[in-house]
């Protein structure tokens, strides 16, 4: 049995645990989770049906079929042509699947002109968002997306080793050379695309979490917020450096960087089967707050990270989520003063039986 069939079977007793009688997914990670077929949205109808028992149903455009049939382990795979009328074929397969009066669950980013082409085809139906039975088998991740998760660590770790080796190359380019100079070698690694554009954040720019990259020109002295991460086999690393390329940084950096780096180290010894999310949150804010940096901590401490980049569990204040065996997450601290510059430090681990396994293991420090 393939992972995708495996997964797609575990769906199935979820079904029936949540009372609902099918998921409906078109393209969509949760498609490719179960599936193995991988494609972006578009206009046509390409709906995969999970029913709660017998195998699930494709119903493709035909152009669809050979390639659905090569990259799925699916085997009832329906089509219909650019001359029918794709309502006409879903109702036959809701039809045939029995889901009158049942209740569906409906793939979270359907777009909705089929969702309402769903409801139109099941005037009676229950409806409820997939994510109700796949979150939770997607939060913990089996071997082969551990496997895909280590690989996509080890190539990001390579790359930023790469960029610290740059040193003081890096004082005069602008953010937007440095951030393609990354993807440069994020590809050059072994990479097979960027899960989000390389974040870039020079000096004040770096009191902006979520600043991507622009024009400024990153001088001696600059502190630089470096948050990228790339894809291997569908699956994204996301880390993040806090570095200085040459010359001496303001007075209060080095005191920060510490104090970012302890609190790192404090919520990564805290991960284990059965904490809580919020507990992880708590031991990295603890560490910023008695340092009197806590009102400058503006962030959760970290998210789930698989097909999606951000995705359960979120490691947020108050969350009484209890850690998994094979959750993969981000541990994030950071601090941010406005108009001077941001330290954030990442990295993302699995939870095993005994504690933590990290996926980056690149120099914490910020001497390149
Ligand atoms: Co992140």
């Amino acid at each position: 049995m393939t992972p995708f069939e495996r997964r797609a079977r575990a769906c199935q007793e979820r079904l029936a645990d949540a009372d609902a009688d099918a998921t409906v997914l078109f393209p969509s990670r949760n498609l490719l989770y179960l599936s193995g077929f991988d494609e972006e949205p578009a206009e046509r109808h390409l709906l995969c049906f999970v029913p709660r028992e017998g195998d699930p149903v494709f119903l493709v455009p035909d152009l669809y079929e050979t390639q659905v049939r090569a990259e799925s382990w699916l085997a009832d795979v329906r089509t219909w042509s650019d001359e029918d009328d794709p309502r006409e074929a879903l109702a036959d397969v809701v039809s045939d699947l029995d889901l009158a009066g049942g209740r569906v669950l409906v793939d979270d980013t359907m777009w909705a002109r089929f969702s309402q082409d769903l409801r139109a085809a099941l005037p009676a139906a229950d409806f409820g968002l997939a994510s109700e039975v796949i979150a939770p088998l997607r939060a913990r991740k089996d071997d082969a997306e551990l496997d895909a998760l280590r690989r996509a660590g080890a190539t990001v770790d390579r790359a930023v080793e790469r960029v610290r080796d740059m040193g003081a190359d890096v004082v005069g380019m602008t953010e937007n050379e440095l951030a393609a100079e990354i993807e440069r070698l994020l590809a050059d690694e072994g990479g097979e695309g960027i899960p989000f554009g390389p974040l870039v954040g020079s000096g004040p720019n770096g009191a902006m979490p979520h600043h991507s990259h622009g024009d400024r020109v990153i001088q001696s002295g600059d502190p630089v917020v470096l948050d990228f991460g790339t894809v291997v086999d569908h699956y994204p690393s996301d880390q993040t450096r806090t570095v200085v390329f040459a010359g001496e940084p303001p007075a209060a950096f080095a005191e920060v960087h510490g104090v970012v780096q302890a609190a790192r180290t404090a919520a990564v010894e805290t991960v284990e089967p059965g904490v809580a999310a919020g507990d992880v949150d708590r031991a990295a804010r603890e560490v910023i707050e008695e340092a009197g940096y806590g009102d400058r901590f503006i962030h959760r401490t970290g998210h789930g990270v698989g097909l999606d980049v951000h995705e359960e569990p979120y490691i947020v204040a108050g969350s009484d989520r209890e850690l998994e065996v094979g959750n993969v997450f981000s541990v994030e601290p950071g601090v941010y003063l406005p108009d001077e510059f941001g330290v954030r430090i990442e990295d993302l681990v699995v939870v095993t039986e005994n504690g933590a396994e990290l996926l980056n293991d690149t120099d914490r420090g910020w001497r390149c």
